[in-house]
């Protein structure tokens, strides 16, 4: 059996819970006077006046705060090691002055359910990663810290917690995007620490992108199958056109929901970039990224395998490639060619992940998760010819990236 690494997986400690239960706009948590659940409100298009209040957003169980029931989660799914990660909006709304405190409380708590939970599985630490259940984390920054040197003290301090394997952040930074250039010490300070940065969405796209009175139509279909992962090739697009990786050449990012778009747009952003050359910004000029969209891809980016669908999969590998090959000479064989290294190297960037507690199954408790069983077939058809990838992409790169042990 080949070693399973869930690399997306979220939750939500209990003291954020009741931090969530004290508020009353986005995001917040309304208990309904009946028998029925919880509802998670955290998205703008949840919060709309014309839903009542118990029907807005989505239900909540244990499976959003309880780690004996991911432990569970796992063992259904032969998920041998899970990097926790607090879900979205993390600490993006806290008032400036509780920002800090709250990203402390909720970094020791993740760590400390990792020793607990790890501890349990193997007391003496001596059993291999595929013969035991463990957990490692992805901590939360202080974003809207009054100061960015907080944000760097507690990615330093992330760096010391023995299961802290990155930081997982939203596409706001400190409050105008991620190409913000008051980010610079937090890229300067991920990139000098072995932590990752997993980016991941929560704003999606402007409710009026998908039409009037849509959400009460569709629900959630429009704004998270569409605008997170728009949502997140923008951000990384951003941060590449105001040459953050450039800057930072070995900053290590995890895009989530394998990269949106991006795969599948990089031709086109670098053809986009290439035209402009020159960026014309509050009428000065500003030099374009040096490095290509290529380039990074292939050096600084990870991507998950949460995309449920090998079409979704291959266009990520596959980037580049295709039919478009026949129609070329010699000459674009080799340019091509250099294409195949690039989509090897993609290969091995992917790990498996799953997004639980988010997407569960709509009927009996028990019963296999859809969303992770399509994203294992979506897995299995794209690398099925190919054992080691898929064994890479399962739990091998994860292991390789991310120092498990
Ligand atoms: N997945 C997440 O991580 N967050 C959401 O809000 C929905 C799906
Ligand atoms: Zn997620």
């Amino acid at each position: 059996m080949p070693l399973v690494v869930d690399i997306h997986t979220h939750v939500y400690p209990p003291s954020y819970l009741a931090m969530l239960r004290t508020r009353k706009t986005v995001p917040y948590i309304h208990d309904p006077s009946t028998q029925a659940s919880p509802r998670l409100i955290i998205l703008s298009s949840d919060d709309d006046p014309a839903i009542p209040l118990d029907q807005r957003g989505r239900p909540i169980d244990a499976s959003y705060s309880d780690i004996s029931t991911k432990l569970s989660f796992m063992k259904q799914h032969g998920i041998n090691s899970s990097v926790i990660s607090l879900a979205n909006p993390w600490l993006d709304f806290l008032v400036p002055k509780e920002a800090q405190e709250w990203a402390q409380r909720i970094n020791d708590d993740l760590e400390f359910t990792c020793a607990q939970a790890n501890h349990t599985a193997d007391p003496t630490g001596t059993r291999p990663l595929s013969e035991k259940q463990t957990l490692f984390a992805f901590g939360a920054l202080p974003l809207s810290a009054p100061d960015p040197a907080t944000i760097v003290t507690e990615i330093q301090r992330l760096s010391t917690l023995p299961h802290m394997r990155g930081v997982i952040m939203g596409t706001s930074g400190l409050g105008t995007g991620l190409d913000d250039p008051r980010l610079d010490p937090i890229w300067a300070g991920l990139q000098d620490s072995p932590l990752l940065l997993f980016l991941h969405p929560h704003y999606g796209l402007p409710d009026d992108a998908f039409g009037a009175d849509t959400t009460n139509r569709y629900g959630h279909v429009l704004p998270l199958a569409l605008g997170f992962p728009l949502e997140t090739t923008i951000a990384v697009t951003r941060m590449l056109l105001a040459g953050v990786f450039d800057r930072f050449p070995r900053l290590r990012v995890l895009l989530a929901h394998s990269g949106g778009a991006l795969p599948f747009l990089a031709g086109r952003i670098e053809s986009c970039i290439r035209h402009e050359r020159k960026f014309v910004a509050n009428g000065g000029q500003l030099p374009g990224p040096r490095r290509s969209v290529w380039d990074v891809l292939s050096s600084n980016v990870y991507l998950d395998a949460v995309v449920y669908g090998s079409a979704g999969l291959k266009a990520a590998v596959a980037a580049g490639g295709g039919s478009d090959r026949l129609l070329f000479g010699r000459f674009w064989e080799m340019i091509l060619l250099g294409v195949e290294i690039y989509i090897l190297m993609l290969i091995v960037q992917f790990c498996t992940g799953t997004d639980h507690p988010f997407f569960p199954p709509l009927g009996e408790e028990e019963q296999e998760w859809p969303s992770v069983t399509t994203n294992y077939k979506a897995i299995h058809e794209s690398f099925d010819d190919d054992r080691d990838a898929m064994d890479a992409v399962l739990g091998g790169n994860a292991v390789r990236i991310l120092d498990l042990k």
